[in-house]
């Protein structure tokens, strides 16, 4: 169908065409030369020491959770109202997600005090996701987890270029979790990027990203191995130079784009409040910079979700939702249902407006004024 306003767009042009030509005219496609470039840059930008790029969030959550030492009996802590991805990565280990519940109507991230409830001795790890690229509670998180001896991962998929007093999210804890999957922040198509400040964890995730061997093709077409020892049981979870290319000039319009989300944000805000103040707007005055990734609001609690979608659908406006909660999908059922009173009450009202930095302020009002034409009348 052909949307008036669609829920999100890619900002590409010539100089994404070019540098993947140039790719394709090299003939050099699997991880070289390029991707360093785009690891280095990668680790630049977001001031960590380490960044290692991978075929895309989900393998990266995955090698993520086994350098934390997760394995079967050990319990990971979770959000459940995130995409499938962060709890599937934790179960690839043989390891136990055990969900927690979110902060409530104006903070969508996992919360404090039900992390803190959550843990068991056999916890091993706590997975957080900063949800639409808004701040998790950092700072206490990591000194719980350091009491504790947890690991910290941050799924950032959300999250690039977020900040949170003056230091990237994705750095705060031992392994950041970014995502360039098509409709993200910037893209690559699929495409993936882990980030550590730990030496040894660098290296390890380094070896798990391709097979556990201890040199690539591309050191051994440079002359600089002619075999190769495999010393862990690793994964083929490799980017190509194709999406390299892309992610090296994504990266370069990620800051401006993100500017772009955050005033789009400051917009809708402004006009939700004026025209529906029935509709709830999370994370106001939340604290950090957020990338901006999603727009969430909070339906009324009485609204017919379903209907409301589809007359916004029928105006041309496409909505979308994040998340089903994780706990409520066949696959995760039969674990027993947990106590997240939050996560079940903001599910089920939640819906995302479109955000894309093509977007102009008269299509963010356009959507408002669908939203109020969809609404039941009160
Ligand atoms: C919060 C979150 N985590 C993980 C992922 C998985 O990312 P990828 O599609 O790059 O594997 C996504 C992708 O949508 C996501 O939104």
């Amino acid at each position: 169908m052909e949307w008036k306003i669609p829920l999100s767009d890619i900002d590409f042009g010539l100089e994404e065409r070019v540098v993947v030509d140039h790719v394709l005219k090299s003939k050099w496609l699997t991880m070289g030369a390029i991707t360093e470039e785009f690891e280095q840059a990668f680790a630049a930008y977001v001031g960590a020491k380490h960044a290692i790029a991978v075929t895309n969030a989900t393998a990266a959550l995955h090698l993520a959770c086994v350098v934390a030492g997760l394995g079967p009996g050990d319990e990971a802590i979770v959000p459940s109202l995130t995409f499938v991805a962060t709890a599937n990565a934790v179960r690839y280990t043989g390891a136990t997600p055990v969900f927690a519940d979110i902060c409530g109507e104006q903070d969508l991230n996992i919360a404090f005090h039900s992390i803190e409830q959550a843990i068991t001795d056999r916890t091993r790890a706590i997975l957080v996701v900063h949800y639409g690229g808004y701040a998790c509670d950092m700072p206490s998180i990591m000194e719980l987890a350091r009491e504790r001896g947890l690991k910290v991962i941050e799924d950032a998929a959300h999250a690039v270029g977020s900040e949170l007093g003056g230091r990237m999210l994705g750095t705060w804890s031992d392994v950041g979790c970014y995502s360039f999957f098509s409709n993200k922040n910037m893209t690559t198509g699929e495409g993936g990027m882990l980030v550590t400040n730990d030496d040894e964890l660098a290296k390890r995730l380094r070896l798990l990203r391709s097979h556990g061997m201890t040199s690539l093709t591309w050191d051994r077409h440079k002359g600089h191995a002619w075999s190769y020892d495999v010393v862990d049981l690793g994964y083929n979870y490799r980017i190509d130079e194709i999406r390299a290319a892309l992610g090296n000039v994504q990266l370069g319009k990620l800051p401006s784009n993100n500017e772009q989300r955050r005033h789009l944000t400051h917009v809708y805000r402004d006009a939700l409040q004026e025209i529906v103040p029935q509709v709830t707007v999370p994370f106001q005055n939340h604290p950090g910079t957020s990338a901006a990734h999603l727009m969430p609001v909070l339906l009324p609690p009485d609204e017919d979700r379903s209907a409301f979608m589809e007359a916004m659908k029928t105006q041309g406006i496409q909505t979308s939702i994040h998340y089903p909660p994780i706990h409520s999908f066949s696959a995760y059922r039969g674990r027993g249902k947990p106590h997240l009173p939050n996560t079940d009450e903001i599910a089920r009202r939640e819906v995302t407006l479109p955000l894309y930095p093509a977007m102009s302020d008269e299509d963010v009002l356009s959507v408002v004024k669908a939203i109020s034409q969809a609404l039941q009348p009160a």
